[in-house]
């Protein structure tokens, strides 16, 4: 008998696009190729999404299995390669002022926008604890009340050790958002009301 074919990583995190507002404004911290910024300008069709990554290759040990570190074997050549694809591929999004792509660290990129100027967030950048608790904190300060910051690759192990879940179970027990789940790894937290 056939083994079914486990979910794509798209068909796993559509449903959390699903629950975006529609014509919102929201950001991907972490880029890489642009997959999955493809997937939420087409489910989500966003007012407008920020694209935030450095594509800075890391040559040290830690991130010897990072996608950006030893799984870049072309260093950093490969990391413009890959911001210049991602260029490419929104072209004309950006001509049209949908989609902005902002090559830079997300603590500079996230903190020279205004607070509560985003719907939601989708943290997916550097998986380690600390840039992890970071990115969350400053997303929460960025959204609108009532809004989501949400990621992916909540769970234990990878070369991240936990990380991200060890940013997100501290959110979560500090109380300054609302959990609202944890799913196929991705996670979603509300921002309060007032
Ligand atoms: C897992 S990949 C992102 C995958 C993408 N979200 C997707 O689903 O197709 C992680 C990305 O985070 C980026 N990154 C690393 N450090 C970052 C930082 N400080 N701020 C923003 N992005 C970062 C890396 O360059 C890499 O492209």
């Amino acid at each position: 008998m056939t083994q079914p074919m486990p979910p794509t990583d798209a068909e796993r995190r559509r449903f959390l696009l699903e629950m975006l507002p529609p014509k919102s404004v929201g950001a991907e911290i972490g880029v890489h190729l642009g997959d999955f910024s493809e997937v939420i300008l087409d489910v989500t069709a966003p007012e407008h999404l920020h694209l935030i990554d450095p594509w800075r290759y890391q040559p040290s040990s830690e991130y010897e299995h990072a996608l950006y570190g030893g799984r870049a074997e072309g260093g950093q050549r490969e990391m413009d390669e890959r911001h210049a694809g991602v260029l490419t591929r929104f072209a004309e999004a950006i001509h049209a002022g949908q989609v902005t792509v902002h090559r830079g660290e997300s603590v500079d990129i996230l903190s020279a926008l205004p607070d509560g100027s985003l719907d939601w967030v989708y943290v997916d950048g550097n998986h380690t604890y600390e840039f992890v608790a970071q990115d969350l904190r400053l997303s929460l300060a960025k959204v609108k009340p009532g809004g989501l910051v949400t990621g992916d690759d909540y769970g234990e192990g990878g070369w991240w050790e936990g990380g991200v879940k060890q940013a997100v179970d501290e959110l979560a027990a500090d109380g300054a958002a609302q959990l609202l789940l944890i799913r196929n790894g991705q996670f979603a937290f509300e921002t309060p009301h007032t």
